[in-house]
């Protein structure tokens, strides 16, 4: 009897004959043998069929197959280092269980909208796969570390009846007949909970209706946000870089496969280590202004301008030699799909030599006073190699619950993280206003109606103490550990402006 099992298994299975059951990821033949590139969820296998070793019918059938029907293959496995997964499977049987034909997902090449509509699809792509399994690896990390460390977990609420952090991302719902919002931030329920449990958190989606199409926001993210009682701002800041390199630890030992599938540089994540860099908001607004910021941009335009005539090359050749007489149609396909990829990046670059002119006017004349703009963000981390605090924001730009500073009123006891090489905050957080009028003053000076914020008040009236947290987003997280450009993504199920399908 075979032993049926998985293709993550096969290392155990060398020399036995087992049956794998999955869907055919592509196959070619050339003439008597017949390549079938199979998975089963826990990874790929080439499995080799002989024209001899079945009933012609079978060989046919086997032959005729469309690219993810489902099946059961059943043969000797021998380990073979250059074949996907280091093992093959010498077939000696085939069955079919679902014969699928026309997938709209081929080899060939496909643009990114007509992918994000086959979102339902395109989970089963090598990529995507792997960016998921990183995905499951963060999230657990995040549960495990706050566990593990006297955390007790928080469910908050969806809906919320006032705005938590800020008015003008708040999706509105009908709810009998009064409008209540989305829940753009658990926070104030924690600070709650904080103040039964000491350490707690919550974990869960969060809404914004971000109405701007970035390659940073969607409007429905997933966000944990720890609470810690007795805190002030050096704590919660050493809180988020030990559990951030905690995440990076985690995903470097248990995702190392599918990081290096995405091609990911992971010396750049080793290279994480504590302390992180820190700097406060006044320090970076003196760093966009200077010299070594326009150097940076300068060699940037030069680097992105040169790409431009590059790829314009590089694509000008492909187009050629797809075009050529006789060319194997697995080549032609390898081609489209690098002519795709090449004008994609094309597009990247010329945005990027029209940007960079704006972003280091942006930066040359950045006031103190307003908030860190992405690519303000992005050229203060690339200055750094390890994820770098920007501390003590001008209060104006901040929200209403943040702590004001002791010794200089203007700024208050904030924190954001920003990832390293240019992929922007990943954290926000502070320590909070913990006395009772100045909460009510700024709470009135922003024009709330302190009557919605009443049980939050109550906080400051008993048993106040000095106290905070931050949130990590999570899909900002997973773009930046697994080097994607752009965060629709790092979600199974994207929601964007003008995306809600499927
Ligand atoms: O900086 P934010 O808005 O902070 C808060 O919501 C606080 N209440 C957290 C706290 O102190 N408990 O958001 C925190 C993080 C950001 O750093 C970012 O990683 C992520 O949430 N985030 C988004 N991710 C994707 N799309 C969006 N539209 C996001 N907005 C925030
Ligand atoms: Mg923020």
């Amino acid at each position: 009897m075979p032993i049926a099992t998985t293709i993550a298994e096969l290392a155990r299975h060398v020399g036995q004959t087992v049956t794998l059951s999955g869907w055919l990821y592509n196959s070619r033949s050339s003439g008597k043998l017949l390549f079938l590139v199979v998975r089963d969820g826990t990874g790929l296998c080439q499995c080799v069929l002989e024209k001899t070793a079945v009933s012609p019918e079978a060989f046919e059938a086997a032959r005729r197959l469309g690219q993810e029907s489902a099946l059961r293959v059943t043969g000797a496995v021998r380990a073979d280092e250059r074949s996907v997964g280091g093992h093959e499977l010498a077939v000696s049987e085939v069955e079919v269980v679902q014969s699928a034909a026309g997938y709209p997902i081929t080899p060939k090449a496909h643009g990114i909208d007509f992918l994000m509509k086959n979102r339902h699809l395109w989970f089963r792509s090598q990529r995507q796969w792997a960016i998921l399994r990183v995905r499951h690896t963060i999230v657990d990390g995040i549960r495990r570390y706050f566990n593990d460390h006297g955390f007790i977990l928080i469910d908050t609420p969806i809906f919320a009846p006032a705005a938590g952090e800020g008015a003008q991302t708040l999706f509105a719902v009908d709810y009998f007949g009064e409008p209540v919002y989305l829940a753009q931030t658990g926070q104030l329920y924690v600070e709650a909970a904080m103040m039964a449990h000491r350490k707690v958190y919550c974990f869960g989606p969060t809404f914004r209706a971000e109405k701007s199409k970035t390659r940073r926001h969607l409007t429905e993210f997933w966000m944990v946000e720890p609470e810690i009682a007795y805190a002030d701002l050096d704590d919660v800041c050493a809180l988020a870089e030990d559990f951030v390199y905690e995440l990076v630890q985690r995903v470097l030992r248990e995702r190392r496969m599918e990081l290096e599938l995405l091609g990911r540089d992971l010396a750049r994540l080793e290279a994480i280590q504590k302390p992180f860099h820190r700097i406060t908001y006044s320090q970076a607004a003196d760093i966009l202004r200077s010299g070594q910021t326009r150097t940076t941009f300068e060699a940037d335009l030069e680097r992105a301008k040169a790409r431009v005539e590059e790829l314009k090359r590089l694509i000008a050749e492909k187009e050629a030699e797809r075009g050529a007489a006789g060319i194997k149609e697995w080549k032609a396909d390898k081609l489209a799909q690098e002519i795709l990829d090449a004008r994609e990046e094309l597009a990247d670059q010329e945005e990027a030599v029209r940007n960079i002119p704006t972003h280091m006017e942006l930066a040359a004349n950045f006031e103190w006073g307003g908030d860190l703009g992405g690519s303000d963000e992005t050229i203060i981390a690339r200055l750094h190699d390890r994820p770098v605090f920007v501390t003590h924001y001008p209060r104006g730009c901040k929200a209403f619950y943040m702590k004001r500073n002791a010794d200089d009123p203007r700024v208050v006891n904030n924190l954001d993280l920003l990832a390293p090489e240019g992929y922007g905050e990943i954290i926000g957080g502070s320590q909070r206003e913990d006395d009772l009028d100045a909460l009510l003053e700024r709470i009135k000076e922003d024009g709330m109606n302190p009557a919605d914020y009443e049980w939050y008040l109550d906080l400051r009236r008993y048993g106040t103490v000095p106290h905070g947290g931050f949130g990590l987003g999570v899909e900002r997280t997973v773009a930046w550990i697994c080097g994607l450009k752009h965060i629709r993504e790092t979600i199974p199920f994207a929601r964007m402006m003008g995306r809600i399908y499927p």
